[in-house]
Parts: structure tokens; sequence; C-alpha cells
């Protein structure tokens, strides 16, 4: 059959079945059932099998991420009948508590309905589902994550008020159809976060700095056999580097290296002398000493990259060629001391797989046209 969802849902059923070990005759039947269904309907539907099946390889295919090696124990759960905005903020809520799990964190995904034939999708406007809001100033600074900006002003525009501190939780958006956007908040109970202090220095910690224990990408599309679904927020758990050296010090975002350094007391006027780096290498360290002693976990990149090597050895003994993104892979602190900046990889994207999907905030342009104290268009 030469429909373009049949070829990649034969693909990813022969690939299921195979790696399963499961008998061939089986995978015929069930090629035929999924050819009629997509003769008939244009589509077909995932059992909860394929579905759990296909995250995990959407996970072992993520080119950029260096922490693939535990892909077979992402845990799925199945939410592809929530249909009303109660039902997803439920699930959402359900997600968060389950990966959190008082700081032992859980890989897992949460998959709502596919975006064909299956009446009206469920978007989410979140990156990550626990996030911090970034307000914009009128001097241009931003309090709070700079990230956030657009998606702050959203929720403004929707009637949220934020308290306007560093860190403070973004509510969860959510659309269903064509209905208006969903607003809630998460109850507080359900937000892990760890105070950022350093084990040897005090005035470091008068920085006031804590982050979330769980990211939770939030708007990216899963793609399995053919079928996608738009909403399938996932999370692991931190590589120390993610918050210290990008979060915490990016120029774009929280930009607290000079601070950090001079909590140091290190000489910030001459750049030769490497406060930089120093600063950068004490910020990890802090965020590696606080999520420990919090009990939540964390991985340094050192472990993280060695984990990924075992994890390349695995797939080869499997067979199965591995596939990455340099550029993402290496950490952003010491990567030539990890093996995997001193090699190359492929960088072709296999499916099933997580991809980027059109921003809500474009196709949102009528809110932002309309006016927000009035709500009519201008
Ligand atoms: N880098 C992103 C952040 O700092 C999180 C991306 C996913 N990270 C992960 N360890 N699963 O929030």
């Amino acid at each position: 059959m030469e429909h373009p969802i049949y070829q990649k849902a034969e693909d990813f059923i022969r690939q299921y079945y195979k790696e399963n070990g499961f008998n061939e005759a089986a995978c015929e039947a069930r090629l035929a059932e999924i050819c009629l269904s997509i003769r008939q309907s244009g589509t077909y539907q995932h059992t909860s099998e394929e579905l759990t099946y296909g995250a995990k390889l959407a996970w072992r295919n993520s080119n950029r991420c260096i922490g693939r090696l535990f892909w077979n124990s992402l845990s799925v759960s199945d939410k592809r009948d929530a249909a009303s905005e109660e039902q997803v903020k439920e699930a959402l809520l359900e997600h968060i508590e389950y990966a959190t799990n008082g700081g032992k964190i859980r890989s897992a995904v949460t998959i709502f309905k596919p975006s064909e034939n299956t009446g009206d999708p469920v978007r989410i406007y979140n990156h990550q589902l626990i996030r911090y809001a970034g307000y914009r100033q009128e001097d241009g600074s931003v309090i709070g994550d700079p990230h956030s900006v657009e998606m702050t002003e959203f929720c403004i525009q929707l009637g949220w008020e934020g308290k306007g501190s560093p860190f403070d939780i973004l509510p969860i958006v959510i659309q269903i159809g064509e209905n208006e956007p969903y607003l809630f908040e998460i109850p507080e109970s359900y937000i892990k976060e760890v105070q950022i202090t350093h084990p040897e220095n005090v005035t470091f910690n008068e920085l006031g700095l804590k982050w979330y224990a769980v990211p939770i990408i939030s708007e990216m599309k899963l793609e399995i056999g053919g079928i996608d679904y738009p909403a399938a927020p996932f999370n692991g758990w931190y590589m120390e580097t993610e918050i210290a050296a990008r979060n915490f010090t990016d120029e774009n975002r929280y930009n607290v290296l000079r601070d950090t350094a001079k909590a140091f007391g290190l000489n910030t006027q001459l750049q030769s002398a490497m406060w930089k780096d120093r600063a950068v290498i004490e910020l990890c360290t802090a965020v590696m000493h606080s999520f420990k002693q919090a009990g939540v976990s964390i991985v340094d990149h050192h472990t993280a990259s060695q984990q990924f090597e075992l994890f390349e050895k695995k797939e080869i003994e499997e067979g199965r060629n591995i596939t990455g993104d340099w550029t993402w892979l290496i950490p952003p602190v010491s990567p030539a001391s990890t093996h995997i900046f001193h090699k190359a990889y492929d960088n072709t994207w296999k499916s099933p797989n997580f991809f980027y999907q059109a921003s809500l905030f474009e196709k949102s342009e009528t809110q932002k046209n309309t006016c927000p104290f009035t709500g009519v268009s201008k």
C-alpha cells in the first residue's frame, strides 16, 4: 500500500515486532489490519503496547540527549482518551507527581490524543510544565527567566497575575481544539524546588538561587509510525550543567556568573585569569551539592558521558547504528574531558522521535491583537 502513513506505520510495526522477538505471522496480520484501517479511515490506532514501545524508541532516537542509556525504563502514560480540560489538567498533575516521586525522579511521558481524525487536538502552550516566569521591565531588563517572557505576557493577557519575583512558577495553559486557552495554576504541593547553596562558600548562598527538580518538556510532538501526538510531555532528570552552566550562566538567562565570581573573591577585571571558568565550576559544584543534599536525582556531566558510552556500546552490540547531535551531546563544561568530544556522530533523525512543531503563539495572533482589558479585537 502506497500511503505516506502506511509506509511509516510498516517501518515502525516491523521494528516493534522484531526487537521484541514477536512472531512474524502476527506482525503480518497486524500490518494487514493497519492497512485496512488506513484505507477506510485514513489513519490507524496504536495498541497501548505499541504506544509504549514507540515512545521508548522516540527517546532512544533523540540525537541531542546524553541520557539515553535508560530509554527502556521510560514510564508511559496513555491519556489518549482525555477529552476535557479537566481531564487533561488531572493527567498533567498526575505526571508531575509521578515523575517527581519525592525527589527520586522517574522518567515519564504522558501521551494525549493524536492529531488526525480523533476529534479536537490537545495542545500545551508551556515550554516545560514547570518553568519560571520572566517579566520584561520598562528599561528592557527582565525579572525572572528571560526565556519565559513571551509565555509570561501571554498568561498575563489571559488574566494571570504573577507575584513579580525572579522565581514565580508559571501556570499551565492548554487548549483543546478551537476552545479558548485554559489556564490553571499548579498547586504548590506538587512542585519540588531546590535551594542552591555552595558546600564551602556562604557568601554565594546570598544570591538566593533555586531551581525546580523536574524538567518536563511539553512543547514537542511525538511521532510514532506516521501518527503525530502534538501533546506528549516527557521528562528525565537534570544534568548539573543544564542548570549551572546554561540556565544560571547564559547572558540571556539568569546571568549570575559575575555575581558568583564576586562571591568567590575572583578578580573579574582580568578575563585571562579565568574568572568565568572558575565561577562556572563553582556553580556546577553548588548545583550538584544542593540537589544531592535535597535528595533530588541529578547526574554530573562526567557520569552522564560514561553512561552514554555504555549506551553506545549496547546499541552496537544489538547491531544498531547510533545517531547523535555532537553539538548538543558534548557538555558545555570541560567538553574535551568526555569521550564524546573526540568522536563524530551521525545526525540522521530516525523515527519514532520527538520533533519541534509550530509554536502556538504564532497561531494565536488573533489573541495578540485583542485588547487585554476588553477582549475586543483591534
Ligand atoms: N535544558 C533544559 C533545562 O535546563 C531541560 C532539557 C531536558 N533535560 C533533561 N535532563 N531531561 O530546563
